[in-house]
């Protein structure tokens, strides 16, 4: 017989030249059908959308047909005609079903309708789920836009390291790098980093914004696209010990630049989603979460809320004032606990919040401190700084950012204040003694992404290979 090349489902779909001879290849999703004849829905994972294959019985081996179950990997020859009953306009009359991979009954996949928590258990097989299959797909396009978006507004991708000797950020805990035998360690009883790799204690990064800061004193805009590693213990359905981050960072812009390009950064990948990946989303849509697309349409065409972080603790006490309860108190200078946030978004304003100028003391020691502080009840408050954070509907913070200190003398009064150590931020200083300029940027969440164009509701399930405490198994 002679070659052709394979057609993949997502272009086969599109085709219209009835009887052509095609080759596909793919997993089986279903087959059903009567003693004559077998309909068997065969996804490649291009699409969504499953092709079906017309069996007529006669012509096929029949120990060859018992094997193909669900999940069965199979290559058809056959040609392209009008379907009048597979819900596609196209469907394959087969003439050669070849057996690639057969897959017995304990396919952990077999079964439709399985939870999500059975499914994590399964981590390398739930890809081949439709849901799993449409959330990677939506999760590519996003990474995709990402890098659109920047480089078609003159940023440049700038590589920033995983490995770190410097623990300055203080975002969050680190895991340490070693090569340092520690069995070996615990029976000497003594550390000697000089005998470790690098000569000294080093990490795995928590972000790259201090070395994203050195690029965009000097390229003008780059972003870092990578991942970044958290060790704190939090087993919450926002949180991962190990997630990819976008931070873009920004010579010359101030804060109202910065929440505009926060704010358009995010529509576009929204706008994105809906103009790219429509059949997936539909697929979530209907299956997981009925307002999905209602919502990414909203979101793409409202305002988002510009919000101090004073006037949204005094919604917050007038909220309490009238009755509404919160498990954790909300004084002038606490850090927000999400149940907040997501009152502000989901229940008072019903759009994201772009909140800003946060008490000075539950943020990072290189944003910028606000020239005024600002006033509650008639009361002079403590100092604030220009930082911003992005807030959405079921996720709570998408985006932490910040206008950067860019004053020398300003920045190591908090560093020392801080008593964050000055031998590992010279070289950070260094920008601001040489050339030092107004800067800002931000930090955008992937897996929250995802978990928001998806309506998926845990942030294990928006990664192919998730890791948690005590979770690294695939
Ligand atoms: O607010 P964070 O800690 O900010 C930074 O790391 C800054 N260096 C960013 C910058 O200004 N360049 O983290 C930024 C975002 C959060 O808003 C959240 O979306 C996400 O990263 N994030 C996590 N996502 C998943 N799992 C975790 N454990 C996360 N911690 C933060
Ligand atoms: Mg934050």
């Amino acid at each position: 017989m002679n070659e052709i090349k394979r057609t993949k489902v997502s272009h086969l779909l599109t085709r219209r030249d009835f009887g052509t001879e095609v080759l596909v290849k793919g997993w089986v999703r279903t087959r059903r059908g009567s003693k004559a004849v077998s309909f068997i829905a065969l996804n490649d994972g291009s699409t969504i959308k499953n092709v079906q294959i017309v069996a007529d019985l006669d012509r096929f081996d029949e120990e060859l047909m018992k094997q193909i179950t669900t999940g069965a990997c199979i290559s058809v020859r056959g040609t392209v005609v009008e379907s009048i009953g597979s819900g596609q306009a196209v469907e394959i009359q087969a003439s050669e079903i070849v057996l690639l991979g057969a897959c017995p009954a304990d396919y952990p996949m077999q079964k439709k309708g399985q939870t999500f928590e059975y499914m994590r258990q399964y981590a390398h097989m739930r890809l081949r789920t439709n849901t799993f299959g449409a959330v990677m797909r939506i999760r590519h396009n996003m990474a995709f836009a990402i890098h659109k978006f920047f480089h078609d507004r003159g940023f440049f991708y700038f590589h920033t390291p995983l490995i770190t000797a410097s623990d300055c950020e203080g975002a969050g805990q680190m895991f340490q790098v070693t090569t340092l035998d520690l069995n070996r360690v615990a029976k000497s009883g003594k550390v000697d980093y000089n005998e470790d790799f690098f000569g000294k204690p080093a990490s795995l990064t928590v972000s790259g914004q201090l070395e994203g800061e050195l690029g965009a004193t000097a390229l003008g805009a780059i972003y870092t696209f990578g991942p970044t590693f958290r060790a704190e213990n939090s087993n919450t359905p926002r949180h991962l010990s190990e997630f990819w981050m976008i931070e873009p960072e920004i010579s010359f812009m101030d804060l109202p630049e910065l929440m505009d390009l926060e704010e358009e950064f995010i529509k576009y990948c929204v706008q994105w989603a809906l103009d790219n990946c429509a059949d997936d989303l539909e697929f979530l849509n209907s299956m997981i979460d009925k307002s999905l697309i209602e919502r990414l349409r909203s979101v793409v065409n409202t305002e988002f809320v510009r919000l101090s972080y004073t006037e949204g603790i005094e919604i917050l006490k007038k909220a309490i004032s009238e009755g509404r309860k919160f498990e954790f108190p909300c004084e002038w200078g606490d850090d927000l606990a999400s149940e907040h946030e997501r009152y502000l978004v989901e229940e008072y304003f019903r759009k994201p919040v772009i909140m800003t100028h946060y008490p000075k003391a539950i943020k990072a020691f290189y944003m910028k401190i606000d020239e005024v502080n600002p006033v509650l009840e008639g009361k002079e408050m403590a100092q604030t700084v220009q930082g911003t954070d992005v807030l959405f509907p079921q996720i709570g913070e998408i985006i932490g950012g910040s206008v950067r200190e860019e004053d020398y003398d300003k920045l190591m009064g908090e560093i020392e204040s801080r008593g964050i150590p000055m031998k590992d931020m010279w070289w950070y200083l260094d920008t601001r003694r040489f050339g030092s300029c107004p800067h800002a940027g931000f930090g955008l969440g992937f897996e929250r992404l995802i978990l928001f164009v998806t309506g998926m509701q845990n942030i294990r399930d928006v990664i192919p290979f998730p890791r948690t405490p005590r979770s690294a198994e695939f």
